[in-house]
């Protein structure tokens, strides 16, 4: 059984004292959680360290890089490693966002080096796969979201990928309040989870948690989560006010 989880991605929002005070009305409100779920937090590189500390206390709640360099170490100005992210015991990281896939020009290589490095590492990678509204239209996103998987993990043991979270966000309804609708969320996700099946066998596909991204706000929640293969979600905008983000996670 797969975990149950709900990611904040903050993007590029929240300067030191808002990071602060909203990780605090987070956790205060966090009292209300299920026992079986976790949150993930991804505020900004300067402020993971300080993150860190402020959860330290509060089991179900762990922080999240938004990226990694798929270098190890060296002459790479700017880049943040995988191993500096262990040091301060980081939990996750997000790859593969489709902003920095468009905007950093972030290529299924690339994606993969940072899995493979955050494996190496022991920071748990949250891989993100997702088609545009092009593909979408023309009905070629389940071959695409596939080849999207086969390149950035299907080089992976098996004991490797199960240590991956993946994440399913349909370019066309990020941060555009166009939500997939709980079908076609379902139908991506469970053509993933048959992909892992048919690679890695039963107790892999059944243990990896797949989150859905892409509007999902605490008015549409409970529809996306009691779908049999969406295990969470990745959550932007909702995530920046502490009671939508809550009541987001208490939305299984
Ligand atoms: P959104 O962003 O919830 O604002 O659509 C999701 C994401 O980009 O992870």
């Amino acid at each position: 059984m797969a975990q149950k989880l709900v990611v904040g991605n903050w993007k590029l929002n929240k300067n030191f004292s808002e990071t602060e005070l909203l990780i605090k009305e987070i956790v205060d409100a966090a009292a209300t959680l299920p026992p079986f779920v976790k949150l993930g937090i991804a505020p900004a590189f300067p402020f993971l360290h300080h993150a860190i500390g402020l959860v330290q206390e509060h089991a179900q709640i762990d922080i999240c890089a938004q990226n990694v360099s798929n270098h190890d170490a060296g002459a790479y100005t700017g880049e943040v490693s995988a191993e500096m992210l262990a040091s301060i015991g980081l939990k996750y990281c997000i790859v593969g966002h489709s902003e920095r896939r468009e905007y950093f020009g972030e290529t299924n290589l690339v994606i993969r080096e940072k899995v493979d490095l955050l494996l190496k590492n022991g920071v748990t990678p949250i891989v993100c796969f997702g088609e545009n509204l092009t593909l979408r239209t023309n009905g070629s996103y389940l071959s695409y979201i596939i080849e999207q998987l086969e390149a950035c993990l299907f080089h992976l043991t098996k004991e490797e990928v199960s240590k991956v979270i993946i994440a399913y966000e349909p370019i066309w309804a990020i941060g555009t309040g166009e939500t997939a609708s709980p079908e076609q969320a379902q139908e991506v996700h469970k053509s993933i989870r048959n992909h892992l099946f048919g690679k890695y066998g039963a107790d892999v596909s059944e243990q990896i948690s797949l989150l859905y991204g892409g509007s999902c706000k605490p008015n549409n929640a409970v529809s996306l989560f009691s779908q049999a293969d969406i295990d969470g979600g990745l959550i932007g905008g909702a995530a920046l006010n502490a009671s939508d983000f809550i009541q987001i996670a208490n939305s299984f």
